[in-house]
């Protein structure tokens, strides 16, 4: 897959999609296993200066101080366009990047699943709205208790018998519980904007043990639409039926507090849709591969709104082959192979993650010679399914680690 706007993924690569000042590290590496790590940890943090290069791997990391520049950067240029951050949790299931998020001024944060919400909530997680809806008696019933213990629970609904069964759950757990209207935008999940949308949440006001809180229209397909320009017009054209819903809940007195979607692609124009509350960003903290190639506002092919804090290092197991490198870094540790994970420094190299215990790269140029047990650092192809593989990740700065944080909700996709 060639970005737009490059004759090569090469030129893509070169032109900072990979760039990075250092590519691995020196000397013999011990490697240290992640329960080695958490046993010289003082709770989630290290005082010893561990470098990343010495961990064992496969290994997820992220860079602090690119992670804290992207929270900060969402939350300046949405607070200063008028609309809240509701960040999407299902893209680091991780407590702790949660309560950054929370600290830097997010209003609460999106999950996607109820064991997410649960796990997330179990670890200090309060303010959650729940963008998928239930589909169970079981996970209704879960979806109400967790309600019951945390009022700043939020439940999206698409159906207007869910809705109902939500009421029946709500009723017997003795709360009224707070609810959001999923709109369709493009046909993945949701109820269709207009009379139907409209009439679902008529309904949801008549039930006494529901509150209605407004409508969530996400725009999943608007996101990684390549270049700027083409975006803006399918983000705001895409959601303009979703905003004479809005206007007719408003109209009817229906509460339409919240209006929220957008994400990482979308976020910057986010608030030229009217009523729009909040926007969704997920990726954004991260980034990764796909990300990196939908393009900037001022036309650079690499999308430099957030910088790719998130990585995957990897050990080279065998060197033999010219032109050929395998690593410990296959489709177990990276998930997709298309498009490829980028090699930070190695432009010139191809990644292929298509094999499940291995990565195979191919190369024609590269900036030294690869021993056995060289550190090779990945950008990701797509952030969420590989953070769900991981049981921590590691936060590093200037190469060092600094905190070991569980991903609370790893695995956590029921
Ligand atoms: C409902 C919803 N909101 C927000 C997001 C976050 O989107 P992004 O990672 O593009 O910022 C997603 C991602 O799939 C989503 O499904």
């Amino acid at each position: 897959m060639t970005p737009i706007g490059f004759s090569s993924r090469r030129a893509f690569l070169a032109a900072g999609a990979v760039s990075a000042a250092s590519v691995w590290i020196p000397g013999p590496v011990h490697g240290y296993s992640a329960s080695e790590v958490r046993a010289a940890a003082d709770g989630e943090r290290l005082q010893t200066g561990l470098s990343k290069w010495d961990l064992d791997t496969p290994a997820l990391c992220v860079d602090l101080d690119k992670l804290e520049q992207n929270i900060a950067k969402a939350q300046t240029v949405l607070t200063r366009n008028q609309v809240a951050v509701r960040p999407h949790a299902k893209t680091h299931k991780c407590a702790a990047i949660a309560r950054l998020q929370l600290a830097a001024g997010a209003i609460g944060i999106c999950t996607a699943k109820v064991s997410e919400a649960e796990a997330l909530f179990a670890q200090g997680i309060e303010p959650m709205c729940m963008t998928t809806g239930n589909p169970s008696a079981s996970k209704i019933r879960r979806a109400m208790q967790l309600r019951k213990r945390n009022p700043h629970f939020i439940q999206a609904v698409d159906y207007a018998a869910n809705a109902r069964d939500l009421a029946d759950a709500a009723k017997a757990a003795g709360i009224v519980a707070d609810v959001v209207i999923d709109v369709a935008v493009g046909t993945r999940s949701g109820i269709p904007p207009g009379d139907d949308a409209i009439t679902l949440a008529k309904l949801v006001d008549t039930l006494p043990s529901l509150k209605l809180r407004g409508l969530l229209s996400y725009d999943g397909g608007a996101q990684h639409v390549t270049g700027f320009a083409a975006r803006k017009e399918r983000a705001l054209k895409g959601l303009e039926e979703h905003v004479r819903t809005y206007e007719a809940m408003k109209a009817a007195g229906l509460n339409t507090e919240i209006f929220s979607g957008g994400g990482t692609g979308t976020y910057s124009v986010q608030h030229l849709t009217p009523g729009f509350s909040d926007v969704q960003v997920g990726s954004y903290i991260f980034m990764d591969m796909q990300y990196l190639a939908i393009g900037s506002e001022d036309g650079n092919p690499v999308y430099k709104d957030f910088a790719p804090s998130l990585t995957v290092v990897a050990t080279v197991l065998n060197n033999r082959f010219p032109g050929r490198l395998t690593t410990d870094a296959g489709a177990k540790a990276l998930t997709l192979n298309v498009p490829r994970a980028g090699v930070i420094g190695e432009p010139g190299m191809d990644y292929n993650a298509g094999s499940d215990e291995f990565g195979v790269i191919t190369f024609t140029e590269a900036s030294k010679t690869y021993k056995i047990g060289d550190r090779l650092e990945l950008i990701v192809p797509h952030c969420d399914p590989v953070v769900n593989l991981y049981d921590q990740i590691y936060g590093t700065r200037n190469d060092r680690v600094e905190v070991v944080w569980p991903i609370t909700a790893r695995g956590k996709s029921q």
